[in-house]
């Protein structure tokens, strides 16, 4: 059996966990809005047209944070279609997905919804086809009181009380060339400061998201971040990153080594954010809003045969396999082994479109494989994350080198008394994991669940939807002043401990 160890000092904090940490992503795309969340003819839908089910299974994932409404689709919204009575509101073009949008869903329902399930809105503003005008109007619709043209706009739509929208991003992905009113490094800062300023004087309140690169591998990556915040830094808190991971190669020893790339990209982009930081010689910190990331490809090909103008057509459907869970638990401990500077993360996306939760028009919900990780991520993941020191055996890989067989993370709750260590066996054998916990000796095993199946390409569909499903027989257990505990081959594992 392979071996693997894992130091923990309660003194060795990285930091606490911002609960933002465990967010999501619904975007006027595909099947994520019509028929997924909302869909008013559906038996479980209440009074509004939201399906009941879905929030269900998102309230199972309790999750934080859901930015909205967009993802490329916002670059060209215009968030007045989507306010007010909903048989005056138009049907329009959408040119990002080339489907048609009846905006029967807008930003109130969206809030509504929001608080149903829980969750804060991080709301993203057009500055593809838009600018500095809409942008103020918009803050002043959503979180102006009153007296004001906006804010009573609002309060003749039925919503008397501000939405206080907090969280907003600054476009979305305006560096890459697909984005409609794509912009140079210094076209979109100039454009995100200018708006930025604006949306502050309307609600100074506001924290803000610049649009970072739309992935690191794109050339433009550190000079636009470095640009961007040379313009923004003073009215931005955070700095947006999106990582898509696939397994085209089907190449598992390759495919999960893919958070490595996640964790080089981190560092990085810290880099990029400590260097305007050091030119400006100011004591405030960029963080990161890591508001796009998953796995993407299966549904690819497929989606080149959609036909386009339709209403909600079944774009990005990606079918999760219980690999892609395995990197999606790899891609969570490395978000929160970043605790320090990453901030937000929204899993993309929720709801249908490469997502946890998958829904049939009319008929039924159900979760798909990486619910679970993000799941367990995010119920167990709240509290301190804690440094630790892994020495595993390391294999080598066509893209990675000395990757090691066990990556994990300990999450400390003090509130509850509570330690929880995440870990996945990336090794096709058996591995003995033993932890020294300095600061934990009254802590005992309450629980050792794991994800594991023989299949790498298990599935779970509606008919079929515990295929892949996690059990709590793990065998982790206190044994002379250690934690010990087998990880099945290739597995996710949540190790909760309790004093
Ligand atoms: O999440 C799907 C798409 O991926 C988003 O619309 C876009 O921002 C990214 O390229």
């Amino acid at each position: 059996m392979k071996k693997a160890k894992m130091y923990v000092d309660k003194n060795f904090v990285i930091d606490k966990v911002d609960n933002r940490l465990f967010g999501s992503f619904i975007e006027h795309l595909g099947r994520a809005v019509y028929t997924g969340i909302y869909e008013p003819d559906h038996p479980k839908a209440d009074e509004k047209g939201f399906r009941k089910d879905v929030i269900d299974l998102v309230k199972e994932l309790n999750v934080s944070i859901v930015r909205y409404p967009g993802g490329n689709f916002v670059s060209g919204y215009n968030w007045e279609d989507g306010v007010g009575p909903k048989e005056k509101r138009p049907k329009k073009l959408e040119l990002a997905w080339r489907s048609l949008e009846p905006n029967e869903f807008g930003t109130n329902e969206f809030m509504e919804w929001c608080k149903l399930v829980n969750t804060e809105p991080m709301m993203s503003i057009n500055l593809g086809t838009r600018g500095i005008d809409e942008a103020r109007n918009f803050v002043e619709y959503c979180n102006f009181p009153g007296g004001s043209y906006f804010s009573d706009l609002r309060k003749q739509h039925g919503y008397n009380d501000p939405h206080n929208i907090k969280v907003w991003c600054l476009g979305n992905e305006m560096d890459g060339p697909w984005q409609i009113g794509h912009k140079t490094a210094l076209e979109y800062a100039r454009l995100a400061e200018e708006t930025a300023k604006v949306m502050k004087l309307v609600d100074p309140n506001l924290s803000l998201v610049a649009s970072g690169s739309s992935g690191w591998h794109i050339p433009t990556f550190g000079e636009w971040e470095a640009t961007v915040l040379e313009h923004t830094y003073d009215y931005v808190d955070f700095i947006s990153l999106h990582a898509y991971y696939d397994n085209y190669e089907n190449n598992i020893e390759n495919f999960l080594a893919k958070s490595i790339d996640m964790d080089s990209y981190i560092k990085s982009a810290v880099a990029a954010c400590d260097y305007v930081k050091g030119r400006k010689k100011t004591n405030k910190t960029i963080y990161i809003s890591f508001d796009e990331w998953n796995v993407w490809f299966h549904s690819r090909k497929e989606d080149e045969k959609v036909e386009p103008w339709q209403i909600a057509p079944p774009l990005l459907e990606d079918v999760y396999t219980f690999e892609d869970a395995l990197l999606v638990g790899l891609m969570l401990i490395t978000l929160l082994k970043h605790a320090d500077r990453v901030k937000i993360a929204c899993l993309a996306q929720l709801v249908n479109v490469i997502a946890p939760i998958m829904t049939r028009k009319g008929g039924g919900a159900w979760r798909q494989t990486i619910f679970y990780p993000f799941m367990h991520a995010s119920n167990f993941g709240r509290g301190t994350v804690l440094q630790p020191v892994i020495s595993a055996e390391t294999y080598d890989t066509k893209d990675f080198k000395s990757v090691p067989f066990v990556n994990a993370v300990p999450v400390f709750n003090e509130e509850k008394n509570e330690l929880t260590i995440f870990a996945v066996n990336r090794a096709q054998d058996k591995m003995e994991f033993d932890c020294e916990l300095k600061g934990f000796e009254d802590y005992s095993v309450i629980e050792h669940i794991i994800l594991e199946n023989n299949e790498l390409k298990a599935v779970n569909t509606e008919d079929n939807p515990d295929n892949v499903k996690p059990h709590n027989n793990g065998n982790a257990r206190n044994e002379g002043g250690k934690v010990k505990a087998e990880l099945s081959p290739l597995s996710w594992n949540v190790i909760r401990l309790k004093k």
